[in-house]
């Protein structure tokens, strides 16, 4: 990979938890492998008044705590922080931009790296239009002497409007080729490997359409609640927070068509046709496609965790949603008739994101199945044996167990996107011995067997590709907005309508029953995930 040209980063917002958990350590790894230039300089801009030599000693702290262990030495460190600055602005102020302006002169000249800036803005959304402004006020937007880039943190507006007026006002300083919108899930090599899965072998792309596939599956589980961000995700939702970019994204990515090359560009062209043939979810309709719910208290492994409306700086009535789950279809050649799912969730048994393409059965059943090959369901009470809690058909089941609900014989493509990173197939095999039985076995594929030194964060890759002016992993406006569009009348809708239902679901388990209705009632439900790629057949943990 080359290294990029030298250039100088300012970071507004510098005194941030980002900053400390994400992009300086990012940056520290790409230093250590050699992956930037020789001079470099970064520039750390936030309110707060800090010394150059407080804020270096603040960043090494963040950088030994948050690096991988085995790129972190004393010496590394202290080397890479002799490149860090600090300047302290009030983000209204016209007068600082001009002293900032100045002070950035100043370091292209000492520390002799050339006029490329790279402007990251992580700060609250509310400060990217005055930051924006500001620059463009300063011309440090104008590329006569040198490349200028800004990167913008989500999220990249609150909805269509606002995401329009953000664009908008983002294009009036910037050219579109200069805006890096940021969305890390991008950034993950294992999001990236869909492409290369999908083009790079022969052999999955031809089953890849309506004929061979019987639905597509996106789970994104985290196990945490809302920590300390009750007060920003109150306002936002899980919808907002995690489906109209992350998820969406690699939507784009499972359904597109194939690029004519991989350049930003021809992908993303690719990507937005597929967010231009989502269907929207009519209001009406609403409750046949979207189930969201929120968590309640309940008792984690013995330890009792708060419900969601008890968490700090949320609202003690609040109707925001902690998961959904959403069926849709996207309305194009390829993809006509078959159901998209997503499921996203706070505090949910684990932290787990994966695709699952299910393929259809064969024409015609010709084996019978063994008696291992079964399929999960969530414990309802009085379904089914529970093999959980092994509670009897009829008794109360103690917690989100499985079942087995012995479903038809079925394929499954597994993309695993963290954690335990791989590629899992699921097909069916004879049982040994006399007669035809099957039983449904595992070829797995595991990112560890690769390499033996750890995946590069999402952070350290589109640092890079920023440097290098290659946008192919980031955002592109139009995108951006036609992704509001299909989220923005959900949202509408349960604004308009406070009567539609909010589920409640105990923290710790796969959210709402309700969500399992999505699925018609012949069709494989949900996958219910283990940390461990190969392990479904189990209860969760
Ligand atoms: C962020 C969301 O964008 O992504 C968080 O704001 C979420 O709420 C996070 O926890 C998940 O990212 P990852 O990389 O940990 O899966």
């Amino acid at each position: 990979m080359r290294q990029p040209d030298s250039f100088l980063i300012v970071i507004f917002g510098a005194s941030g938890d980002l900053t400390k958990r994400m992009i300086m350590p990012g940056l520290f790894h790409l230093f250590r492998k050699k992956l930037l230039p020789e001079k470099f300089t970064v520039v750390g801009v936030s309110r707060t008044r800090y010394t150059d030599e407080e804020f270096r000693s603040l960043l090494a702290d963040g950088i030994k705590q948050f690096a991988v262990k085995d790129t972190v030495t004393e010496e590394a460190v202290a080397q890479f922080c002799q490149k860090l600055y600090y300047f302290p602005l009030d983000y209204t102020q016209a007068d600082d931009y001009q002293a900032l302006k100045d002070r950035l002169q100043q370091l292209t000249t000492t520390q002799g790296t050339s006029k490329n800036y790279i402007f990251y803005l992580s700060t609250p959304p509310k400060l990217f239009d005055v930051i924006a402004t500001h620059l463009g006020y300063q011309g440090l937007q104008q590329e006569q002497d040198g490349w200028r880039r800004i990167v913008i943190e989500k999220p990249f507006g609150y909805d269509l409007g606002s995401a329009r007026a953000l664009n908008k006002n983002l294009l009036r300083v910037f050219q579109e080729n200069q805006i890096y919108r940021i969305d890390h899930y991008l950034g993950k090599e294992t999001v990236q490997n869909l492409l290369v899965l999908r083009f790079a072998n022969g052999i999955f792309e031809p089953l890849w359409n309506r004929r061979y596939i019987q639905h597509v599956e996106i789970t994104s589980a985290e196990a945490l609640g809302v920590e300390s961000r009750g007060g920003y995700f109150d306002s936002s939702g899980i919808l907002r927070d995690m489906v109209q970019n992350h998820l969406l994204q690699i939507v784009g990515l499972v359904a597109m068509e194939p690029p004519s090359l991989i350049e930003s560009n021809a992908v993303r062209n690719e990507t937005l046709k597929v967010f231009q043939a989502l269907r929207k979810v009519k209001a009406e309709e609403l409750a046949r496609y979207v189930v969201r719910g929120q968590y309640t208290a309940s008792a984690i492994h013995g330890e009792q965790v708060k419900g969601y409306r008890e968490e700090a700086s949320v609202a003690p009535d609040s109707r925001t949603e902690t998961f959904v789950a959403l069926k849709f279809y996207i309305d194009n050649w390829r993809w006509a008739g078959v159901p998209f799912y997503i499921r996203a969730g706070k505090r949910m048994p684990t932290k787990i994101t994966e695709v699952v393409i299910s393929y259809k059965a064969p024409p015609l059943a010709l084996f019978s199945r063994g008696e291992t090959d079964f399929a999960m369901k969530q414990c309802v009470s009085g379904e089914a044996r529970c093999v959980g809690c092994r509670r009897p058909p009829g008794e109360a089941c103690a917690g989100s167990h499985m079942y087995d609900a012995s479903g038809v014989g079925y394929n499954q493509l597994i993309m695993r996107i963290q954690p335990d990173e791989g590629i899992l197939l699921k097909f069916n095999m004879k049982v040994p011995g006399r007669g035809f039985q099957t039983q449904r076995v595992h070829m797995n594929f595991s990112y560890k067997d690769l390499t033996d030194a750890y995946l590069p964060t999402a952070y350290e890759r589109l640092l890079l590709d920023c440097m290098n002016g290659d946008a192919t992993l980031f955002a592109r406006a139009d995108a951006v907005e036609t992704c509001w569009d299909f989220i923005t009348p959900i949202l509408e809708t349960w604004a308009q309508s406070p009567s539609i239902p909010m589920f409640g679901y105990p923290a710790g388990s796969w959210g709402p029953q309700e969500a399992n209705a999505l699925f018609d009632a012949n069709d494989i439900p949900w996958r219910y995930p283990c940390k461990n790629l190969t392990c479904d057949r189990m209860y969760f943990e």
